[in-house]
């Protein structure tokens, strides 16, 4: 019997989605004898069942292409913004699974995703995830695609940056995306050569990145890169912080929950204004001249790399192949050369930080990179 599966690209872009969407795809048709539609623009597109055919055509040519051809949305089912209101939508949702008679939904995303389709779970429905983030933040998989693309064009900003910075003898911060987790700043950092890599998971200190860019200078280096997370925060910012945090946990009542859109224990990651501030801070001690390039959403863009490319292949193919075996409730994840499932209750609510004796870490310190701290 011909199964029909649906599949819908949530949460922000990256390198890598369309090649997921075509090997799940071409392994559901050639090998398995499924037909799959995709939904646009996330869960928005699932609750308005606006649909787009998946067959072999809409499928070809598109491995190398950016973006994802079906659109994506941060919209969560369960509290979807309609005409004006935010409502839960769960039930629209539920409904469109069945008019579209499907026997699996994949939801393709980063941590949110994972949280929004696990409550689709719930509901009873064949859920199967894959996990996408150029933020590499989730957790129980070694790695998501759309991250080694971003590394590479982090990577490539920083070799960049390192001969204006040496021509200017200034000091270049460069600020990386990752939202609460390092890894994006610290392995550009690390394959780049910055001379200073600041992520959240090592709250900073001003006069000790200083210290570290006057130092170079004494021994004739004259310029300094410093790699930035757009998540890295101050000690004081970082203490300043869990207190509010802590605060706010103990007063999260109902109403509270739902202004925040449900989600626990976050704290907002500002956009550029704490690497300007550093930078301000950096001139005053060390009197170099200071500059400032947020690489923003270019590391979302354009064509995935190679190992995005075949991880996306690898991950889509055995997702047609467990939605075949009727393996639901998983996020199917990339463990050495192996896909393997993971239930999904143990990747919700989690986000996959820097460890602080990760071997990226030590390395850094090795080789006498300045960690803030
Ligand atoms: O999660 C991916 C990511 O690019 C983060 O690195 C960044 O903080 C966030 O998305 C930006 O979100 P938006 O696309 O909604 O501005």
């Amino acid at each position: 019997m011909t199964m029909h599966i649906g599949v819908l690209t949530a949460g922000g872009d990256s390198p890598g989605l369309n090649a997921v969407l075509r090997g799940i795809g071409k392994a559901a048709h050639e090998y398995f004898n499924m037909e799959m539609v995709g939904f646009r623009d996330g869960f928005r597109g699932l609750m308005e069942n606006r649909t787009v055919p998946l067959d072999e055509s809409a499928l070809s040519g598109i491995l190398t292409l950016g973006g994802t051809i079906l659109g994506t949305s941060r919209d969560k089912p369960h509290r979807m913004l309609v005409g004006g209101k935010y409502m839960d939508m769960t039930d629209a949702i539920v409904d469109n699974y069945c008019k579209n008679h499907l026997d699996a939904l994949i939801c393709i995303g980063g941590g949110g995703t994972q949280k929004n389709a696990y409550r689709l779970m719930q509901k009873r429905l064949n859920i199967i995830t894959l996990p996408k983030t150029i933020d590499n933040d989730v957790v129980m998989t070694d790695v998501t695609f759309g991250f080694d693309t971003a590394l590479g064009i982090a990577t490539e900003a920083i070799d960049r940056l390192h001969s204006t910075a040496h021509s200017h003898h200034r000091i270049i911060l460069v600020e990386t995306m990752g939202h609460r987790a390092g890894w994006l700043a610290l392995g550009a950092g690390i394959a780049g050569g910055a001379d200073v890599i600041l992520i959240p998971e090592i709250p900073y200190s001003v006069e000790k990145i200083g210290k570290a860019i006057l130092n170079r200078n004494r021994h004739g280096k004259r310029f300094s890169i410093v790699a930035v997370a757009e998540g890295s925060v101050s000690s004081e910012d970082a203490a300043a912080l869990e207190k509010v945090e802590r605060k706010k946990q103990t007063n999260r009542g109902k109403a509270e929950n739902k202004r925040s859109g449900g989600d626990s224990g976050v704290s907002e990651v500002t956009h550029g204004g704490n690497t300007l501030q550093l930078a301000k801070e950096l001139e005053k001690i060390t009197m170099l001249e200071s500059r400032v390039t947020i690489l923003g959403y270019l590391q979302r863009g354009g064509t995935p790399s190679a190992n995005d490319r075949i991880l996306a292949t690898r991950l889509g193919s055995a997702c047609a192949a467990m939605i075949h075996k009727g393996v639901f409730g998983v996020m199917l994840a990339a463990h050495g050369d192996r896909a393997e499932p993971v239930a999904l209750e143990q990747v919700v609510g989690k986000i996959k930080t820097v460890p602080l004796n990760h071997p990226w870490i030590e390395c850094a310190r090795r080789v006498g990179t300045n960690l803030g701290d």
